[in-house]
């Protein structure tokens, strides 16, 4: 259970008698029970940039979901090795996007004489494969917290963008921060011949977005915006952009969990906010934050957890700890030598971006 202090005891022990072997990466989204043991937390982008820059540590124990621990696999040098505490913490979004389905997509495009004119840009939520296909074809990843800056790039390389895998990331960057129109957007089905799209409509786009979502961010509606409003009157609120279009549209701000962070603590006192994220960090920021008076709610009625993020847990995590100070190499992550060289190059593009 969160409070076990057996458990805590025993997670303190194991990471003591590691010491500088192992370091711990925390994505914004896991259990208070999780975090506090995490010598870093971050958002996507934070956390790549923390695995690359940590050459000493033999183990990096990735408190996240299962592409986190590949990319950050990919950053780290050979002889360094990461782990992800429970092999089944994947992510559904990620799982939306398979190698055959985006070589047959590109095939698709070919046929329609546009690939040529195609730039890949790829969410980090995606599998190493798709992060390769995304290197091998002059493409760069990018996170919730630099998407303009790499449509921005893409857009300096070709004329149009094949945006992997989440629609929303892809529209709403798009629409919101890049003066684009909807109509510049098209859809690719994975599940349709031809992705449901003609040649013309391929031609004629600019963003061909993949049909992939978060099954969490799709969870909030213009309802639960116009509620809240409703309830509390004078509230802010600030969501991130994978939730759809018309929820961002009607938002006041939108951005990674890194900037949720940083948006509620430049908050004055008195304020009041309604986030749309995953549960754990906003329950974790509205009791932070209670004592500055600072109202923080979820934006929507229902629960809404990350199932896989939460499959994370304590036991997971001494378990993880325990195996490593014991010399057992653990629920390692590795990406094979030619996926990795590809997609390496993607992510590097994407730590390169200005
Ligand atoms: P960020 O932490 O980069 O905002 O991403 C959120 C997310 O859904 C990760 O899966
Ligand atoms: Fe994937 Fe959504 Fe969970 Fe993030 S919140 S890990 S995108 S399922």
């Amino acid at each position: 259970s969160p409070s076990d202090p057996n458990l805590v005891e025993r997670a303190r022990a194991a990471k003591e008698k590691l010491g500088d072997k192992v370091f711990v990466l925390g994505h914004h989204y896991q259990r208070d029970e999780v975090i506090q043991f995490a010598d870093v937390t971050g958002d996507s982008f934070k956390l790549a940039r923390e695995a690359a820059a940590r050459p000493q540590a033999e183990y990096i124990v990735f408190c996240g979901v299962h592409f986190m621990a590949e990319s950050a696999d990919i950053l780290t040098g050979d002889d360094q090795k990461v782990v992800l505490p429970d092999l089944a913490a994947g992510c559904s979004m990620a799982d939306m996007a398979t190698a055959e389905q985006v070589a047959e997509c590109w095939d698709v495009l070919t046929e329609a004489g546009v690939a040529e004119q195609v730039v890949p840009v790829s969410y980090m939520n995606s599998s190493a494969d798709i992060k390769a296909f995304t290197g091998k074809h002059g493409g760069t990843i990018c996170t919730s917290s630099n998407a303009k800056r790499a449509l921005d790039w893409a857009f300096e390389q070709g004329e149009k963008v094949l945006f992997l895998p989440d629609q929303h990331l892809g529209r709403n960057t798009a629409v919101r921060d890049m003066g684009m129109s909807l109509e510049d957007c098209v859809l690719y089905n994975p599940h349709k011949p031809n992705g449901g799209l003609t040649a013309e409509e391929l031609r004629a786009a600019k963003m061909i977005l993949w049909r992939g979502h978060c099954s969490v961010h799709g969870r909030f509606s213009l309802d639960s915006v116009d509620d809240v409003r409703a309830r509390i009157p004078g509230v802010n609120v600030l969501v991130h952009p994978e939730c759809r279009h018309e929820v961002v549209a009607a938002a006041d701000y939108v951005g990674s969990t890194e900037y949720i962070i940083k948006k509620l603590e430049a908050a004055p006192a008195g304020s009041k906010w309604a986030i749309g994220t995953e549960l754990n960090l906003v329950r974790r920021l509205a009791n932070r934050f209670a004592s500055e008076d600072k109202e923080i709610v979820f934006l929507d009625k229902t629960v809404c957890f990350c199932s896989t993020m939460n499959r994370i847990d304590l036991p997971h995590l001494v378990w993880a700890l325990e195996s490593l100070a014991e010399g057992n190499l653990v629920n390692r992550i590795e990406v094979d030598k030619e996926t990795e060289a590809f997609a390496k190059l993607a992510l590097e593009r994407m730590l390169a971006l200005p």
